[in-house]
């Protein structure tokens, strides 16, 4: 544990745009809002240096450990939870940046188990989604009977490889859906991209994965912003639509209020015992 037992130690997986934006604020800010920074791991170490003090850079992910981290942020890739998101839990919170991970079934019910096992709990961000706890508390209540999320980029913002690289290339004349179906199939094919969707997934688990309709747009005519609309229906009639635009620079996958959003994320991330947790 740090000297100050008051602080909540974060660890940082990943220094790409977000990680880099996340180390920043906690060395301006962490201390006003009792975090302190316990370790930043990257792939490539050499990113990390001249930038992160040599005492907080993290050399092999399996040493996680001796840095008694109270909670460990994964913003590099999918695979981090699929392969460490059961250690990390076990030892502390984890809050997984790249939720897309969770559409496959095993590792989503392996760091469930793991949460309810070990009281930690696995936060998921809210990124780009808007009225996720709405959601979540319509879940909750029994009450949510259809949840569609609609994502629309340019095709420069996607980074996507097979058919839908293809679609998406193709759509420079015009707006063209590259998908629609449940989130579960749209994951494994554009994971940078449909973060949101799995969030909301992860808010509504009593449709999950496989109830929750996912539909991914290319617009040529989004230059500057990303559109993400949710729609929640219930009984009776009862129905919300919502619309972000996300103001996000030319070719950005990464929307520019969702940097602000995981920071908010973070400092919501106190512990809520052993559950999953949209923050
Ligand atoms: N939840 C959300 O709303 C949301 C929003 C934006 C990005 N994300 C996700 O967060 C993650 C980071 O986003 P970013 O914009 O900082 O990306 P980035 O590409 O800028 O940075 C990713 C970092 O992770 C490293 N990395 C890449 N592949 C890796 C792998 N297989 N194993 C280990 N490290 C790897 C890279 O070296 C880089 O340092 C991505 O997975 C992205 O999909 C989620």
């Amino acid at each position: 544990m740090s000297g100050d037992q008051s602080r909540r130690r974060v660890g940082i997986v990943g220094y790409g745009h977000l990680g880099q934006y996340l180390v920043q604020r906690l060395q301006d800010e962490g201390p006003r809002h009792g975090l302190e920074l316990a370790f930043v791991w990257n792939r490539d170490a050499d990113k990390l240096k001249g930038t992160v003090p040599a005492e907080l850079q993290l050399g092999k992910l399996a040493d996680f450990l001796e840095r008694c981290a109270d909670i460990i942020i994964e913003v590099a890739h999918p695979c981090i939870a699929q392969t460490h998101g059961e250690s990390f839990l076990k030892a502390a919170d984890f809050m997984v940046g790249s939720p897309t991970a969770l559409a496959d079934s095993k590792t989503e019910q392996k760091l469930r188990e793991v949460a309810q096992r070990s009281g930690h709990t696995l936060y998921i961000p809210s990124g780009a989604l808007w009225g996720g706890q709405d959601i979540q508390r319509m879940d909750e209540g029994g009450l949510l009977q259809a949840l569609t999320v609609t994502m629309a980029k340019h095709p420069n913002s996607f980074r996507l490889g097979g058919h839908l690289g293809e679609l998406a290339q193709r759509a420079w004349q015009g707006r063209a859906v590259l998908y629609d179906g449940p989130v579960r199939g749209l994951c494994p094919l554009a994971p940078n991209n449909v973060n949101t969707m799995a969030a909301a997934c992860l808010a509504a688990p009593s449709l999950g994965f496989d109830g929750v309709k996912g539909c991914l747009i290319a617009d040529p005519n989004l230059p500057d912003y990303h559109v993400v609309e949710v729609e929640a229906t219930g009984p009776g009639g009862f129905s919300v639509r919502t619309r972000r635009k996300n103001p996000a620079a030319c070719g950005a996958v990464t929307g520019a209020a969702t940097f602000a959003a995981f920071w908010s994320s973070l400092l919501v991330c106190q512990g809520h015992g052993g559950r999953v947790y949209l923050c």
